[in-house]
């Protein structure tokens, strides 16, 4: 039998190995999430805390500074896989921020709008922090016929376990969301969008 699988969700996951960084990278932002209040948008249905709506510009950190090489030269590599022509029309960053998940934190379902590639990259992700969660573009339609097996054609969603320097890449319009972190401890991560 021969099957097509057309308008597949992709995605890159990297391990970034750079402990140095990443440890600079939490100290940061546990430092200004002191300063600073909770960014967090009325249209957001979540419970957690962020850098998204606040003043303050997470670039203006060296750490910062240094991840955005690395977004750079991933979503350079993901979009050119992806047939996109970054070289013609090079990738930006138009947002990047923080969300901090405490115990019981968690977000809905979305997308993110007007970008083409997005990212994740996990700065503390200890187990049971709430996985990553990626909706099937058809999860809102599809019914639920009774199955032998979970395949990629009947699954409405599936799950991506973070790790501490994990980065994950996809592109903007992929619905996801993020699971109740059960750990004990809190889950930091950075997010960015990507237009070009
Ligand atoms: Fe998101």
């Amino acid at each position: 039998m021969r099957i097509e699988n057309l308008f597949p969700t992709p995605i890159n996951l990297i391990d970034i190995d750079d402990e140095p960084m990443t440890k600079a990278l939490h100290d940061d932002i546990i430092k200004v999430d002191k300063k600073i209040k909770n960014g967090m948008p009325d249209g957001w249905n979540a419970k957690l805390r962020t850098s998204f709506e606040s003043d303050f510009d997470v670039l203006t950190l060296p750490s910062f500074q240094q991840l955005q090489k690395y977004i750079f030269q991933n979503t350079k590599a993901f979009a050119l896989a992806l047939g996109y022509d970054v070289n013609a029309y090079p990738l930006r960053i138009s947002d990047i921020w923080y969300n901090i998940y405490r115990p019981g934190d968690w977000q809905e379902a979305h997308i993110h709008t007007n970008n083409v590639i997005s990212g994740i990259y996990y700065v503390a992700a200890p187990e049971k922090c709430g996985d990553l969660i990626v909706h099937s573009p058809y999860s809102e339609q599809m019914i639920d016929p009774p199955q032998t097996e979970a395949t990629i054609y009947n699954s409405a969603s599936a799950a991506v376990h973070p790790r501490t320097g994990l980065m994950v890449l996809f592109r903007s319009c992929m619905k996801h969301s993020v699971k109740i972190n059960r750990a004990n401890k809190t889950r930091i991560s950075i997010a960015f969008n990507l237009m070009m």
